[in-house]
């Protein structure tokens, strides 16, 4: 039975727009309004040409879009009207000031709390969705609290796990929801109300509660643990190379144990994605604040291996190819930072990218969806650099090809085909691992994999 309430959410963004949906799609009696400060993404979730791209998301927001889900601008309506307020607004990492590089810029956080302190007349529940810093509800407490017009708020904490292109597929089946809320009688109500909306489509063993900054502090260490697990196994890459090892098998072995696990153990060219850098970094600055020197550098170390992993591509590649890329075509098969999304954020192509140019290598980049974000993060770059979307268009011409993006359709291409447009010697660099290594190598490529002896004629 669906609960009865009036839900607002600033922030249409990617965590924002499919939970709202999600929630109105469940619960047919709410009312959920999604506002945004900017009018075209407004628009966007207004037509038939949503902002993002997740499979089953289209078709949710349009049996819910003008019955009980509303995208709109006028964030003070919304809030006048809302009893329950999801904040969901963006928290990247500070490029400015103390903690510049590290730190969460809570700008938009903090005038979010300003403008619901300003308008709200009636009791609100207020729920963190952003990922932040530990004790922000704290902070957004005070600011809420420092008016005098006798409005009573309740912040709880409800981080989102979903991750890109599972999206609804996340939020409908979700491992845990997780809600923090101060242990008050007036904080735990608020949780309950929360509960209530989520146990319209959650069973309740999967909807955990807990104190708010252990639900701040576990968004955080999730994706933290996650990013540790690829780090953990790129660092045992390089050792597989050495050793003439193969991180497949080693990741196989290791994942069998049922207190290890199998899933995160993909060896690769390196993690990226808007989360876990921004939160790693997030949660070694607050170390560093709480003077755990230790605890900060452990976890420093999961990015700095991740910075490794991708150099150590580049200089394999450097390398292998007689120790100069001056003139020569490389191609990059994808640019995403992920397979089946368009999104480059902290993509390891990036800095892939750069570095070939700055070897003086023609670059080629071909991505099935993500060709339009690559030109925009390549556009300060002086140097060669081309974009393809066909990938034997791409690769012709080319000597060397370097797997980036863990597309499913590279795995189909017909690669003596590719093999005979190429310049010879012809050099593939699997940094997916997905490609069939000794079917390249009688092909006649020099194959290099990730964490597994390389393949060459010479
Ligand atoms: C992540 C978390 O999974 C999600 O719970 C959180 O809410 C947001 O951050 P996302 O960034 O969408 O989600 O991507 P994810 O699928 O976790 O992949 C992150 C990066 O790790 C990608 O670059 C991916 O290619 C890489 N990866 C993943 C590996 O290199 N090896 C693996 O075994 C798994």
């Amino acid at each position: 039975m669906s609960p009865t309430r009036d839900i607002l959410c600033i922030g249409a963004g990617y965590i924002g727009g499919p939970t709202m949906a999600m929630i109105a799609y469940k619960c047919p009696l709410c009312t959920v309004t999604v506002v945004d400060i900017d009018p075209a993404r407004i628009a966007q979730w207004n037509s038939d040409d949503l902002p993002i791209y997740e499979p089953g998301l289209e078709e949710i927001v349009k049996s819910v879009r003008g019955k009980n889900l509303f995208f709109s601008t006028d964030i003070e309506a919304g809030i006048k009207q809302s009893d329950i307020i999801f904040v969901s607004v963006n928290t990247p990492t500070k490029t400015f000031g103390a903690g510049a590089g590290m730190a969460a810029d809570l700008q938009y956080w903090d005038k979010t709390a300003m403008q619901i302190r300003r308008c709200a007349e009636s009791d609100k529940i207020i729920v963190e969705k952003s990922t932040l810093p530990v004790k922000t509800a704290q902070a957004m407490k005070q600011i809420l609290t420092s008016g005098e017009n006798g409005v009573h708020f309740d912040v709880l904490s409800n981080p989102e796990f979903l991750a890109e292109g599972s999206a609804i597929r996340d939020l409908e089946n979700p491992d845990r929801v997780l809600i923090g809320s101060t242990q008050t009688p007036h904080g735990l109500k608020a949780r309950d109300v929360l509960v209530e909306i989520y146990s319209t489509w959650v069973s309740k063993e999967r909807i955990i509660t807990s104190n708010i900054w252990s639900s701040e502090l576990s968004k955080l260490v999730t994706n933290a643990f996650l990013a540790q697990r690829i780090s953990s196994i790129n660092a045992i890459s390089a050792f597989c190379e050495k050793a003439d090892a193969d991180i497949c098998e080693v990741a196989h072995a290791v994942g069998m144990d049922s207190r290890v696990g199998n899933k995160f153990l993909n060896a690769s060219v390196g993690f990226g994605g808007s989360c876990f850098k921004k939160d790693i970094l997030n949660l070694v600055y607050l170390c560093r604040y709480y003077e755990l020197k230790e605890v900060a550098d452990y976890w420093e170390a999961v990015i700095k291996i991740n910075d490794y992993q991708k150099e150590r591509f580049i200089l394999k590649m450097l390398h292998v190819m007689f120790n100069t890329l001056v003139t020569k075509k490389i191609c990059l098969f994808g640019f995403a930072f992920k397979a089946d999304t368009g999104d480059t954020r902290e993509s390891p192509a990036i800095l892939i990218a750069k570095r070939l140019v700055e070897e003086r290598a023609k670059v080629v980049i071909t991505d099935p969806k993500a060709l339009q974000n690559a030109m925009k993060d390549l556009a300060s770059i002086d140097g060669e650099i081309s974009y393809v979307e066909d990938p034997y268009e791409a690769s012709a011409g080319s000597s060397a090809i370097a797997v980036i993006t863990e597309w499913k359709l590279y795995t189909g291409l017909d690669f003596e085909r590719i093999y005979r447009s190429m310049d010879k010697p012809a050099f593939i660099f699997d940094g997916r691992n997905i490609l069939d290594h000794k079917k390249l190598f009688d092909i006649g490529f020099n194959v290099f994999p990730i964490g597994k002896p390389g393949l060459t004629h010479f």
